[in-house]
């Protein structure tokens, strides 16, 4: 049964928050893409490719919705270069195939990373057979690829993904301790030299808010921009957890970075809980997605927004948080949170 349109009304006004309608019976007006516009930010979701492929509701609400798309996976080292030399592109040329048919943008992720490398690289590393000087060749090589086949493609990449720890120190990596910190800005130049027009990210989690690690970035982007490095962009993943509060200083700490002349992005949000879900957490979750937007939708140079998933049935958290989740705008049967709501009504304030 469709629900009528006062009768949704009647109960935002008996709750105060947005009740969660199941996206079929209640389709929205308006999507988030059609808010976003005028809004100067771009609205996207990460893509589970399994999922695109085999979930219709999963793939219509991905092209209503989202005006940007990143690979969730498949455009990491593992997924495209399982067995040295030999390249499986077509996950990740399907995505760039499907954004271009739904007239989306792609943000490609990641470039180097210490996580989902392939493990012919770790165990040759490990075993001594790949040297530093080899190591170095094989990134530039990867890098140079994987960027030229999708050049012109993508307007945003996250270069380097996760370089530093919390303490603000770099990250003790196979790419630091074989080549040394200079590998962060090897990695820029040969990306910028692969597709000069696409805008190159640094891109890390935790760092939403001013602290030592987002300072550690901020000092990093401060002395490659110096030295004239191919740094245009700061992402932001945005991984919160209610339980842990709302970072402060978000608005500063995008200005910080702007004022280098840098784009900035939120590029991984979700918002996860200690389960049960009741409808104090959704409320707060609800909170923290329009913070985010806000932080976003106001600053000069926060060119997009994209949540790492939209729908729990699809989300990574509870297979990595034991007894989390509900972490996305839609719960397990696409049916939307307040947080959906609150996202919607932050675009629509926005423009
Ligand atoms: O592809 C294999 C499949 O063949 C196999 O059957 C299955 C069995 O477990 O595993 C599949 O690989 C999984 C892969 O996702 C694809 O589904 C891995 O086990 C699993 O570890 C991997 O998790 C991904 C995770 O990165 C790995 O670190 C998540 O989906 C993905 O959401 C997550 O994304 C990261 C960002 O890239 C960087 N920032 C943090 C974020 C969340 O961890």
């Amino acid at each position: 049964m469709r629900v009528s349109v006062a009768a949704f009304a009647a109960t935002l006004l008996i709750t105060g928050t947005a009740a969660a309608q199941p996206a079929s019976a209640h389709p929205n007006p308006v999507p988030l893409r059609t808010l976003a516009a005028g809004t100067g930010v771009r609205i996207g979701t990460a893509v589970d490719m399994a999922a695109l492929a085999a979930d219709t509701t999963y793939r219509g609400t991905t092209a209503r919705e989202f005006n940007s798309v990143t690979a969730e996976n498949v455009m990491k080292w593992e997924s495209v270069e399982p067995t040295r030399g030999t390249y499986d592109w077509g996950p990740a040329d399907d995505l760039v195939r499907y954004a271009r048919a739904h007239g989306q943008a792609v943000r490609g992720h990641t470039l180097v990373w210490h996580n989902q490398l392939p493990g012919w690289l770790t165990a040759g590393v490990a075993d001594g057979s790949i040297d530093s000087a080899e190591l170095r060749t094989i990134l530039r090589n990867h890098i140079t690829k994987e960027v030229k086949r999708y050049k012109g493609r993508i307007y945003q990449w996250d270069v380097v993904n996760e370089v530093f720890e919390e303490d603000g120190s770099l990250r003790e990596s196979i790419w630091l301790r074989r080549l040394g910190p200079s590998y962060i800005e090897d990695a820029f130049r040969w990306a910028h030299a692969a597709d000069p027009k696409a805008k190159l990210f640094l891109n890390d989690y935790n760092v939403e808010g001013v602290n030592a690690k987002s300072t550690a970035y901020y000092e990093l982007a401060k002395r490659l921009r110096a030295a004239k490095i191919p740094v245009q962009g700061f992402g932001i993943q945005g991984h919160l957890a209610i339980q842990y509060g709302f970072p402060g200083q978000v608005a500063e700490n995008l200005a910080r970075f702007e004022k280098l002349g840098m784009q900035t992005a939120f590029t991984e949000v979700d918002v996860r809980m200690i389960l049960p879900v009741d409808e104090a957490k959704l409320a707060t979750q609800a909170t923290y997605f329009r913070g985010l937007l806000d932080a976003c939708v106001q600053a000069r140079r926060c060119t997009s927004f994209t949540v790492w998933g939209f729908s729990d049935k699809y989300s990574w958290v509870p297979g990595v948080f034991g007894g989390e989740g509900a972490a996305t705008l839609m719960d397990e049967g696409f049916v939307r949170k307040p947080a959906f709501t609150a996202v919607g009504e932050g675009l629509a304030e926005g423009r």
